[in-house]
């Protein structure tokens, strides 16, 4: 019976990650995979979490379940972070947060719910969006579609040309929307586009659904969900899918979340049980161990202080490796204008060059950076700015 199978291409990132991992070059650089790292070129255990861990350790009483759903105070811990205490009041019990096996459990799980609710829904995704959003949503059997994002011309979001097909999508039908650090751009929407696609999403009736997998890293842990609270203030239904993966550094303890409003209290109880029974029939129940460090930390005044301030050293040293990285390429005498890399957000941004160059960067340098172009910045630092400029104006030139 398994004779037949023919094995996969490598996935586009988790692939590069085992290339790297392979190479001998003593020089590589990683600019594949979202993961951040310090200025010494490692992803280093956050200090409150390292903390936090401590206490659980000592502490924890039980290793009983916890039920599909997850973790009663993580989720509301969530929700607070995503919403605010005031919004999350008002919202009351026409909200509903699960905890999920990381970002891509939540995506999976939002999946299952939006086929229940609506087997024919097809889920819009911009062009580009992250290079497992299709395969997973499709996997689980939604149509897509694709909306115009980014403009890599400009460098800047394609804002009109994606308003104008928002505007044909129907109600039934979701919008998929990054909440911030847009990946794999960069690219971000200003607050008068998200409130120009929220109009559109009135008259139109479709769903939003927001990825927020970097929450924290672009601007500032509120800053980065002034989409999720607009939309969430103004729409009668929504889905916000959450990850700890990136603010927390949790990313191998697969802690994330989902998050529905609803029109009514009725139709987030109705919601929850099919969220549960989806969990059941997948995984039964999510992992402990993330979410109760996420709630250890939030719940401890000195960890949650600690928690914000090593987010914040991250958020400032990735922009700080942005105007870096676009000094540098300039004094390695690169052409071109790089200068659209300042202004973007988050781990992301295209660098611009081709598939070709791509190649020699990898093969023939040992740069290992994602086939759209997308490097992921948070992995430059000191030692390997002066290898990483000079190889790229030598193949660029
Ligand atoms: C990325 O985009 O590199 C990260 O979100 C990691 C992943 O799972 O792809």
């Amino acid at each position: 019976m398994f004779e037949a199978l023919q094995p996969l291409p490598p996935d586009p990132i988790l692939g590069l990650s085992a290339a790297f991992r392979a190479d001998t070059n003593s020089k590589k650089v990683d600019l594949g995979v979202g993961v951040y790292k310090d200025a010494a070129g490692n992803t280093p255990v956050m200090r409150a979490v390292k903390k936090a861990e401590e206490l659980l350790l000592s502490g924890q009483a039980t290793k009983a379940y916890v039920g599909p759903t997850g973790f009663g105070e993580y989720n509301e811990i969530i929700a607070s972070m995503l919403l605010g205490e005031e919004l999350k009041q008002s919202l009351g019990g026409r909200r509903v947060t699960v905890q999920t096996p990381g970002g891509c459990g939540g995506l999976r799980m939002a999946a299952e719910f939006i086929r229940k609710a609506n087997p024919d829904a097809t889920v819009w995704v911009s062009d580009p969006t992250w290079a497992n959003h299709v395969p997973l949503l499709g996997s689980a059997g939604l149509g897509i579609e694709t909306y115009p994002y980014y403009d890599y011309e400009k460098h800047s979001v394609r804002f009109e040309e994606m308003l104008a097909t928002l505007k044909q999508v129907p109600k039934g039908d979701l919008v998929l929307l990054h909440g911030c650090c847009h990946n794999p751009s960069g690219a971000d929407l200003s607050q008068e586009q998200w409130q120009a696609v929220k109009d559109v999403a009135l008259t139109q009736g479709f769903t939003v659904f927001i990825d927020l997998a970097y929450q924290g890293l672009g601007d500032g842990l509120v800053e980065d969900v002034y989409g999720v609270r607009l939309m969430a203030e103004a729409l009668p239904e929504l889905i916000v899918v959450s990850s700890c993966s990136k603010n927390f550094g949790l990313y191998r303890e697969r802690t994330g979340a989902l998050t529905l409003t609803c029109t009514s209290e009725q139709a987030a109880t109705a919601a929850t049980t099919l969220l549960a029974a989806a969990a059941r029939a997948n995984y039964s129940m999510p992992p402990d161990h993330g979410a109760s460090i996420v709630q250890t930390v939030m719940s401890t005044p000195e960890l949650h202080a600690d928690w914000e301030s090593e987010l914040a050293e991250m958020r400032d040293r990735i922009n700080g490796l942005r105007s870096l990285l676009v000094n540098r390429l300039a004094e390695a005498g690169v052409a071109g204008d790089f200068s659209f890399i300042e202004k973007e957000k988050g781990m992301f941004s295209f660098l611009g060059v081709n598939k070709e160059q791509i190649q020699a960067l990898i093969n023939d340098y040992s740069i290992y950076i994602v086939n759209s172009s997308r490097i992921n910045v948070a992995s430059i630092n000191e030692e390997n700015i002066d290898y990483l400029t000079t190889s790229i104006a030598a193949v660029l030139k």
